[in-house]
């Protein structure tokens, strides 16, 4: 990807009157226009606690019930009791604030060569004339060993490295987990979707901050679009919203919950299930006042998965919506194109 200014930089500095005009979106993707901002419905909120497996009660029935939909209808939810101290909830946006908190030359010894989607700056800059998001971030590979890149991780503050290691051990966990509650729920093996990403799943963590912006009618802090891996797991501010999720042609404001995560099912578990579950567009907004920051963790398949509609979701009459293909080629697919809507996906229609 392209170098880029940081948006904090400019932030400090902009006329609080006039955003440049790379940031500025044409009318119809603006926070303002075409889709209505729709307050009248939340995604779902789902309890982990109910959900403990050999619960054979009502309760967890209907919970499970609930996760089911939430797959189905929204491709998003919020988990609460999912295990995670909330210590080191707090300790994750702790490093992450602290980070880009540092002066910039500091941020600057995290930037990625080109054409590395790893480290400090931006993604998915693909083009001179493209719009840009008004936000930074830090994107690091944790899993598999051969991606994760030590030199370009933060060593200040000197607990990033540890704290951003404890997290993603949980944070794995609760993915697992998760995922082995849609295979229950799909009537598949518990580890149905361990094994078909493989023995070296890919772990991707992105620190966003969204700077406060003079116009946030004008501008978005991340462009529409839907997550391509298996499925995401994000942490998001206390303080400032700022995610929407598109359903019925609407957008949807996430509500923070805090310590509470935000799970997003990716375009790979939409492949697998052959679209019954959805991976959903969604878009970050700002604010005038406050800066925002989110913490996604995207857990996916290995680089060499074979991805494709499952056999044994997909009924004999039933059409195959999806072609079969290397996780590998989806990934140098999706990181070749400006963020877009659900184009991606859309490409490997069958
Ligand atoms: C994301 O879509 O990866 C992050 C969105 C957010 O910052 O809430
Ligand atoms: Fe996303």
């Amino acid at each position: 990807s392209m170098q880029v200014e940081s948006v904090q930089e400019l932030a400090l500095n902009v006329d609080p009157k006039a955003v440049p005009p790379r940031y500025i979106r044409i009318p119809e993707e603006r926070p303002t226009s075409s889709l209505l901002v729709s307050r009248d419905s939340a995604i779902p909120l789902i309890d982990m606690k109910k959900l403990i497996p050999h619960r054979e009660d009502y309760q967890r029935q209907q919970e499970m019930e609930r996760l089911s939909n939430a797959c189905q209808e929204w491709g998003f939810f919020q988990i609460v009791n999912h295990g995670i101290p909330h210590s080191l909830l707090d300790a994750i946006k702790g490093v992450a604030k602290e980070f880009f908190n540092l002066p910039l030359q500091e941020k600057q010894k995290c930037a990625p060569q080109a054409g590395d989607v790893q480290g400090y700056g931006k993604t998915f800059v693909v083009a001179e004339d493209q719009t840009l998001d008004w936000g930074d971030l830090l994107a690091l590979a944790l899993m598999p060993n051969n991606l994760k890149n030590l030199a370009l991780w933060p060593t200040v503050p000197t607990n990033f490295r540890d704290t951003v290691e404890r997290y993603a051990i949980e944070v794995e966990r609760v993915a697992q987990e998760v995922l082995s509650l849609f295979a229950e729920n799909l009537h598949l093996e518990a580890e149905y979707f361990k094994d078909k990403f493989g023995s070296e799943p890919t772990n991707l963590m992105r620190m966003n901050l969204y700077p406060p912006c003079p116009r946030p009618d004008l501008v978005l802090g991340l462009s529409p679009h839907s997550d391509g891996g298996g499925i995401t797991l994000l942490l998001q501010d206390d303080q400032t919203e700022g995610l929407h999720v598109r359903k019925n042609n609407q957008w949807i404001p996430v509500q923070p919950i805090p310590y509470a995560l935000v799970v997003n099912i990716g375009d790979l578990v939409e492949v697998m299930t052959n679209g019954r579950y959805k991976s959903v567009e969604h878009r970050a907004v700002t604010s005038q006042e406050r800066a925002r920051l989110s913490v996604a963790l995207f857990y996916s398949a290995g680089i060499d998965a074979e991805v494709a509609p499952s056999s044994k979701i997909v009924d004999e009459d039933q059409q195959l919506l999806y072609r079969k293909f290397i996780h590998e080629e989806y990934i140098r697919y999706y990181l070749s194109r400006q963020l877009k809507g659900k184009h991606p996906l859309a490409d490997f229609a069958k």
